[in-house]
């Protein structure tokens, strides 16, 4: 019988994770589907049980029920634990178990142009669910340093304190780390700053980036923001967010299934979603 995979948000209708699962399901001959639910935070947990009754095999989480799903869970990972999100969610013979492939995606994409992070000095903006799914999991690779900078700066340093593993870390103004920006090796920036409709809007100022210096932006609509714009009018590398959201669902599908996937099948796929829906 065909597996029921899902997943589960509010809004749901611009989700691109449907198109990319099933082009994987169909593309490895795996009998199954993937459907979007739109789901009311009231009804999460009756959502949650339903998918578990019917021997759903996996499900997305996303907006607004990362944070507010676990303790629907039968059991979460440490790194999903510690960040307090689940993206993705196992069904393991009748247990759900929660991870969160946010992180670790961001991660694997940034390797396919900065392979290692180890002794770098990286700024983070932005302290929000997607800043602290980063932030947790790049600490792991013994960076030099994650500073933090946000609009509001005891966010900030309310993220740094919330971190479980040892790191060294700062709470910047946006002023100061824009002033300091020479100093960073990689830049990260997770705000919704720039994002479609808001096209002319920037997060920081990058003056004095350097060309040596990586600047990622965790937004993919417009594929190239201003931000990443201005980091390329700089000679410096950069990368969209096609990545973070390409490698999350490939974790995700390897959890469902123990196949890791084909990226660059699943980015043309977004990348072709993205053709109709861009700006
Ligand atoms: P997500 O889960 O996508 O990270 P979030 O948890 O709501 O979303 O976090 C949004 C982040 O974007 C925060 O860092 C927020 O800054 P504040 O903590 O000051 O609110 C940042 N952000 C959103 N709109 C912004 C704006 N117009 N200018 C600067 N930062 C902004």
């Amino acid at each position: 019988m065909k597996k029921l995979f899902a997943v589960l948000g509010d809004p749901i209708g611009h989700s691109m994770s449907p198109v990319m699962h099933n082009d994987l399901f169909s593309f490895y001959n795996i009998d199954a589907y993937y459907l979007p639910f739109k789901v009311k935070s009231e009804n999460l947990q009756d959502a949650v049980k339903g998918l578990k009754a019917i021997g759903a095999g996996g499900f997305n989480v996303t907006v607004p029920h990362k944070s507010k799903i676990i303790p629907f869970l039968d059991e979460v990972d440490e790194l999903a634990a510690s960040i307090g999100a689940v993206n993705t969610v196992v069904n393991d013979d009748g247990k759900l178990i929660g991870y969160n492939t946010d992180g670790p995606g961001f991660l694997s994409g940034l390797h396919t142009s900065f392979p290692s992070i180890d002794g770098k000095r990286v700024l983070i903006i932005g302290a929000g669910g997607a800043a602290r799914a980063i932030y947790f999991t790049l600490a792991k690779e013994r960076p030099a340093v994650i500073d933090i900078t946000n609009r509001t700066l005891e966010k900030a340093q309310s993220l740094i304190e919330a971190c479980p593993y040892t790191i060294s870390s700062a709470a910047k103004s946006i002023a100061e780390a824009g002033k300091q920006i020479e100093e960073y090796d990689l830049i990260i920036q997770t705000t919704m700053v720039g994002m479609s409709p808001r096209l002319d809007e920037k997060p920081l100022d990058l003056n004095n980036l350097r060309k040596e210096s990586m600047v990622c932006d965790i937004i993919y609509n417009p594929l190239t923001t201003q931000f990443l714009h201005v980091a390329n009018g700089h000679g410096a590398r950069t990368q969209n967010g096609i990545e973070m959201f390409v490698y999350q669902g490939a974790l995700a599908f390897e959890k469902w299934t123990g196949i890791l996937p084909d990226i660059q099948r699943m980015r043309e796929n977004v990348l072709k979603q993205l053709g109709g829906k861009t700006c």
